[in-house]
């Protein structure tokens, strides 16, 4: 698959982003090991906490529908830098990625730098690191 097909899916999966409070609009799209794309938004709340990131909303729509293998996951939004995960989802993206898994930071133009997870959160806490 084409990095920018994964990117202009996250793009597309913007628009539904539900953000009257920062009016930052996110999307992120999870390619899986089974071929299959899930998209995500970020979705706010008036109880500002309860907000959930738009690779949040992906990676757990992907795990809900029986796919934990991320191949790739793209992120984007309106602005002209790159949009990284936050660290918060760069640990949920750590549980169910592999050494190869992709992250795609895309700007609002669909120009995008790529990351292995290592890279992004190193050291990360896993399975492995319970006792
Ligand atoms: N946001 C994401 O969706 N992903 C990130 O990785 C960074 C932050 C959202 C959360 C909130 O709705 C808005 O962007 C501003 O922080």
């Amino acid at each position: 698959m084409e990095w920018e097909y994964l990117v202009e899916k996250a793009i597309k999966a913007k628009k539904n982003a539900y953000v009257p409070y920062s009016e930052f609009r996110v999307g992120a799209a999870v390619l899986t090991d089974s071929g299959k794309v899930f998209v995500g938004c970020n979705v706010e709340n008036a109880s500002y906490g309860a907000a959930i990131c738009a690779e949040r909303t992906a990676v757990v729509k992907a795990v809900s529908e029986g796919d934990t293998k991320i191949k790739a996951i793209a992120i984007t939004s309106d602005s002209e830098d790159y949009t990284f995960p936050c660290g918060i989802c760069r640990q949920v993206i750590a549980e169910f990625c592999d050494e190869e898994t992709q992250v795609i930071c895309s700007n609002k133009n669909g120009k995008y730098v790529r990351y292995y997870v290592k890279d992004i959160l190193p050291h990360a806490f896993t399975k492995k690191d319970l006792l």
